[in-house]
């Protein structure tokens, strides 16, 4: 297709800003209160309109849907309550039409117990299948590895009757893990994803990727193997499909998430796992210097590649990322209502956890858009969604896109008690208070303020789209500092993280004392011969772009001296 020639050119994926759809979510186009492809695709003009360049769906394949698609049914299918195959090929071209891109979700670890292989592998111990799970007599192997959903799974193992031994699953009991030494387990996969590349996506978010092999003895994460694996994956993207990428779920430690860029060989882009519970405890304790350390631990990405950084998911906030201390003190800041937590972690939106204040969204996003790599929104963000404890598991975070004021949120015509997932309910978050259609009309909302800020970011790309970061140590309690830059341009960015009115002053060398720009934010600036002073009220944020007149360029300025420092 010609389009995407354009659409996949260099590290088009730093510039991006990417917004996950969970599209039984977001919009039900037949009326069956599933939300599904076409669905998607009636809502890419609000997409365009928020400044989104990339998608990445939640799993649409055929699906026994005991875990929001995350446990196939039939791979090379699109799930019938989703639409056809015909609806994601017009959903694709519809999306790159508007310059934005498509990616999938590829989950390789496990299948559902509904799958054909699985079923034939249970029967028949003498099926070419048998050998692509992991069976046990005794459930007693890989005994260091850890469960995962720890709330709802007692073990890694579950007997089988059928097949008269115990099967490995790292997820729920109904999501059997396949056998990675098995090659044709591996062939398989690779086939899968040539599969919808091939219907023009133009990657996949990849779930679960550390899983993939076990080794007696090991936590059963990040073995070479897995990095084997993965990298002869992204040589077919490279080689069958150019600009294509591929984005790791790796929910690990600073050194091992790293490694899943492999050099630049392995993932284009790894969710930044360790960055996220972070941000939250930053912000709480009214302190930046935690962010300072990770990102200095994690910065820069190798060359080509970038971060991909995340307040919400469609999953609860992790805390594995955390140490004891941190997760006590996050769960008593963030995890007070009873029901919130789920697997040690908070299963709640981003509005309700930052206490429903647009200016802590705005902080806290504005945060992630200006970090080297590329941010993910989780829809409905942009427009302050809550969620529903009452509802079981993860799905109090996936109720229907607000998208108006009625009691169904304009999410499809059925009546709310009709839809798969009712929508929220509680007052200060119900559709009537935040939904798409009055947050359009008014210039000061929510959904305005996401929106100018991602504006803003695709304006001046080169700066928010280059590789690294240069931190400035501004010494002032509270207040969260660095620069982008792309020569001739420089942005400051400033957030201050406390509640209280705060102002600084940042040194100029010779070459930055043109005119200070601010671009984004709110901010009072004063500058004079070789200082920036600033002042920002509570939980407020700047950027700020400095422009280094040219060398020789007719009127720049004789003065311009001294090297790049930072
Ligand atoms: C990670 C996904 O984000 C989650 O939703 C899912 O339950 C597990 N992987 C298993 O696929
Ligand atoms: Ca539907």
């Amino acid at each position: 297709m010609v389009a995407e020639r354009g659409l996949r050119e260099g590290a088009w994926f730093r510039s991006a800003v990417f917004y996950e759809i969970p599209v039984r979510s977001f919009y039900d186009s037949n009326g069956d209160g599933i939300g599904d492809l076409s669905g998607v695709t009636a809502k890419l003009d609000y997409l365009s309109e928020l400044g989104v360049g990339a998608i990445w769906l939640l799993p649409f394949f055929r699906s026994a849907w005991r875990d929001e698609g995350y446990d196939i049914v039939d791979h090379y299918e699109i799930d019938p309550s989703l639409g056809t195959i015909e609806d994601l090929d017009r959903l694709v071209a519809e999306a790159h039409a508007r310059g934005i891109r498509v990616l999938g979700d590829l989950v390789t670890n496990h299948v559902s117990i509904d799958h054909r292989w699985f079923q034939e592998a249970r029967k028949d111990r003498a099926s070419p299948y048998r050998n692509w799970f992991l069976w046990s007599d005794s459930g007693k192997e890989f005994s260091r590895t850890r469960v995962i959903f720890r709330d709802l799974e007692p073990s890694n193992w579950a007997w089988d009757d059928a097949a008269g031994q115990y099967y490995f699953h790292r997820f729920y009991a109904t999501q059997p893990d396949l056998n990675y030494d098995e090659p044709a387990v591996r062939a398989e996969m690779f086939r899968v994803a040539r599969f919808w590349l091939g219907h023009g996506l133009d990657g996949f978010r990849c779930d679960a990727v550390p899983y993939l092999f076990k080794r007696e003895g090991t936590r059963c994460q990040s073995l070479p193997e897995v990095h084997q694996f993965f990298r002869e994956l992204r040589a077919i993207l490279d080689a069958e499909f150019p600009g294509t990428v591929l984005v790791a779920e790796a929910n690990q430690s600073v050194p091992e998430t790293v490694q899943y860029f492999g050099d630049g060989r392995e993932f284009p882009m790894v969710m930044h796992f360790p960055l996220m519970p972070n941000l939250y405890l930053a912000l709480a304790e009214q302190d930046p210097r935690r962010l300072r350390h990770v990102l200095q631990a994690t910065l820069p990405a190798p060359p080509g590649c970038g971060w991909a950084y995340f307040l919400r998911n469609h999953d609860e906030v992790t805390l594995e990322q955390v140490s004891d201390d941190e997760r006590e003190m996050f769960l008593w800041i963030y995890g007070r209502h009873p029901k919130t937590v789920l697997n040690g972690g908070v299963r709640r939106r981003l509005a309700p956890m930052l206490d429903g204040e647009d200016g802590n969204v705005v902080l806290m996003t504005a945060l992630i858009l200006s970090l080297p790599g590329a941010p993910f929104l989780y829809y409905g963000d942009e427009i302050g969604m809550g969620d529903r404890l009452d509802l079981p598991d993860r799905d109090g975070v996936r109720t229907p896109m607000q998208w108006t004021g009625e009691a169904n949120a304009g999410f499809s015509t059925l009546p709310p008690e009709r839809l798969l997932r009712p929508p929220v309910e509680d007052a200060p978050y119900a559709p009537a208070a935040r939904n798409v259609a009055d947050q359009r009309t008014r210039p000061d909302s929510l959904f305005h303020r996401i929106q100018e800020l991602i504006r803003v970011r695709s304006a001046h790309v080169e700066e928010f789209g280059s590789e690294g970061l240069l931190a400035e140590d501004v010494r002032v309690p509270g207040v969260f500092a660095f620069w982008r830059e792309q020569a001739p341009a420089r942005v400051l960015c400033l957030y201050n993280l406390s509640r209280a009115a705060v102002s600084g002053s940042i040194p100029l060398s010779p070459e930055l004392r043109a005119a200070p720009v601010p671009i984004a934010g709110e901010v009072a600036l004063e500058r004079s011969e070789s200082t920036l002073r600033y002042s920002l009220l509570g939980r407020r944020f700047a950027w700020v772009r400095f422009v280094r007149p040219v060398l020789g360029a007719p009127n720049a300025p004789s003065a311009v001296s001294g090297s790049e420092s930072g």
